[in-house]
């Protein structure tokens, strides 16, 4: 392994400096400038706002492409994680605690299955969610919410078929008060995400998927910050008696 990583690094390090470096002459960046740009950095790691820089530079949404997007069209399209993960919510079926000031919008049933390429149902899959409530974002930037608030796992039934209980996220602003945010600002970029829900699906011998679901008419579809919406992630939302509903079956791939 660490052969294979030295191989990678002479391999990758040399053309990278070398497109930095082209950047830097053909613009001939000044010493000011460069400094700026080294304080900059260190901001962000004191942030902890690479993986959001990663985000809205779009360079995650590349790096996803070139590492899962090759011959997907019998799965699931996965999609960026983004920062707002936290690892082993509690398995449950309604994802969220009623707080105050979250409106009195009807709540959303998301429904699928998940299978395998060859339709099989994966009955011990996990389903892991997150997501922002109907106001206020993410759990860990409202102090209303409960901690751990929109977020949760499903295990999968017999047939391979998942629900949960949520509400429907609205759109929203990644954080703006940090490094990140200034430089959003500097180069003209707005923070608006359209509303989504993050989904991790694991099955035992299938590759873990990581993807986001959408939902039409949203005003950022277009020009989601991170740049992360893809046509066949978005799903409608039916309204029936008293609550929504939307369906997100779900294919993964066998491991190799
Ligand atoms: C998110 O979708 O959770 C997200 C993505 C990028 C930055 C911040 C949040
Ligand atoms: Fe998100």
């Amino acid at each position: 392994m660490g052969e294979a990583v030295s191989e990678r690094l002479k391999a990758v390090v040399p053309d990278a400096l070398a497109a930095i470096h082209e950047v830097l002459e053909r613009h001939r960046v000044t010493e000011e400038e460069w400094h700026a740009v080294l304080a900059f950095l260190t901001e962000v790691g004191r942030a902890d706002e690479f993986v959001l820089l990663s985000d809205v530079t779009r360079t995650s949404v590349l790096i996803d492409e070139l590492t899962h997007g090759e011959d997907d069209s019998a799965v699931t399209a996965s999609d960026v994680e983004g920062p707002m993960y936290t690892v082993e919510p509690p398995f449950r079926k309604k994802i969220y605690e009623e707080y105050e000031g979250m409106g009195d919008d009807d709540p959303l049933f998301v429904r699928g299955t998940v299978t395998s390429t060859d339709g099989s149902p994966l009955t011990e899959a996990v389903v892991d969610v997150w997501q922002t409530g109907p106001s206020g974002g993410y759990d860990v930037w409202d102090e209303r919410q409960p901690e751990g608030n929109f977020r949760g796992r499903i295990r999968a039934e017999d047939d391979g078929s998942y629900e949960f209980q949520t509400m429907l996220p609205k759109p929203y602003t990644v954080p703006t008060s940090g490094p990140v945010g200034r430089y959003l600002e500097a180069v003209g970029q707005h923070p608006w995400r359209p509303a989504h829900i993050h989904l991790k699906v694991t099955a035992p011998g299938h590759q873990t998927l990581v993807t986001q679901v959408f939902f039409p008419d949203d005003p950022y579809l277009e020009n989601d910050t991170i740049g992360a919406v893809k046509s066949s992630l978005v799903r409608p939302v039916e309204r029936r008696d008293g609550h929504l509903e939307c369906a997100f079956d779900v294919v993964l791939r066998p491991a190799t």
